[in-house]
């Protein structure tokens, strides 16, 4: 393995403030490891803006559930690191739960409204604890900029508002989903579908695609919403965990797609929660 792996606070803080003593810009890329090309376009993103550019790899214990896929989620460091190696990263940031939560910790980030729509009521405690630990990460990794993508949008909204809450001294970027050729999201928890299931699992942007179509026309979002719902519930072996369209900036709900909307969708297939979404309108 030649890239750098950097396991403690003081390691990764200074790797950093020599790249910024260097001159560089320091990119940064948070992410729970399992790592596919959606994560690599971030790393990609991240170069082709700084001349540094760390990504974490730390699987977040505070933000599962305690009947969610903590245990089983996939840890590959080694091929991790190849893939932010050849994304053109400089260093990979992989503290152990111990490093990033010492005992005794009283202090969390709570971002209201934002989360109480889609994956919040669903998750319950699962943004605080994404919002905590990405305050961490930029508190210790302090980049310039750091880079999300649009598949979790409710994440980027999130912490577009804490940074902006809280003055925290970064530029957040964002960039596009990365899909398979059939248009089934990237994620790290493809891989848990069978084979079935995998087949099926593309009908999640299908019915999104045809929403935007149907949008073109239809402005009543409750007619819109039991279409695309009607949609995912077709899907063979598929529940529908959500199935909303919010406004585009604040997530809450809406009557008419008279501004710009957010089609977001949660969808069981087996045991698998796939999201994804589309901006409509
Ligand atoms: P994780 O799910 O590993 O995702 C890390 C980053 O990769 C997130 O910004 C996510 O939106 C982005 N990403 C995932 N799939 C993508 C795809 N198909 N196309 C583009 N980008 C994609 O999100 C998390 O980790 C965690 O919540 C984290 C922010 C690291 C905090 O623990």
């Amino acid at each position: 393995m030649s890239l750098p792996v950097a396991t403690s606070i003081a390691g990764v803080r200074h790797a950093v403030s020599t790249a910024h003593a260097q001159g560089r810009l320091v990119g940064f890329v948070p992410t729970m490891g399992a790592l596919h090309a959606g994560h690599a376009a971030l790393v990609r993103a991240a170069a082709d803006r700084c001349g540094f550019v760390v990504a974490s790899v730390f699987v977040n214990p505070t933000q599962f559930g305690p009947l969610e896929d903590f245990a089983k989620y996939p840890r590959t460091l080694e091929a991790d690191c190849r893939v932010v190696e050849e994304a053109g990263g400089h260093l990979v940031f992989a503290p152990s739960a111990a490093e990033m939560y010492p005992p005794g910790r009283l202090t969390h980030v709570d971002v209201d409204k934002l989360t109480d729509t889609l994956c919040g009521p669903r998750r319950p405690g699962h943004f605080r604890g994404v919002a905590t630990v990405v305050l961490k990460l930029l508190n210790i990794v302090q980049p310039d900029v750091a880079v999300f993508g649009a598949k979790d949008a409710q994440q980027c909204r999130l912490i577009r508002r804490m940074v902006r809450d809280l003055d925290v001294p970064v530029r957040i970027d964002i960039e596009p989903t990365v899909r398979e050729p059939d248009g089934l999201a990237l994620s790290s928890r493809n891989r848990y579908l069978t084979p079935v299931e995998r087949a099926v699992a593309p009908g999640i942007y299908r019915a999104l695609l045809n929403l935007r179509d149907r949008a073109a026309v239809e402005k009543d979002v409750g007619a819109l919403q039991s279409g695309l719902r009607a949609e995912l519930e077709a899907i063979p072996g598929a529940r529908v965990d959500y199935a909303d369209i919010v406004d585009d900036d604040d997530l809450q709900p809406l009557a008419r797609l008279d501004r710009p909307a957010l089609a977001a969708v949660a969808v069981f297939l087996g045991t698998t929660r796939l999201i994804d979404n589309l901006t409509v309108g």
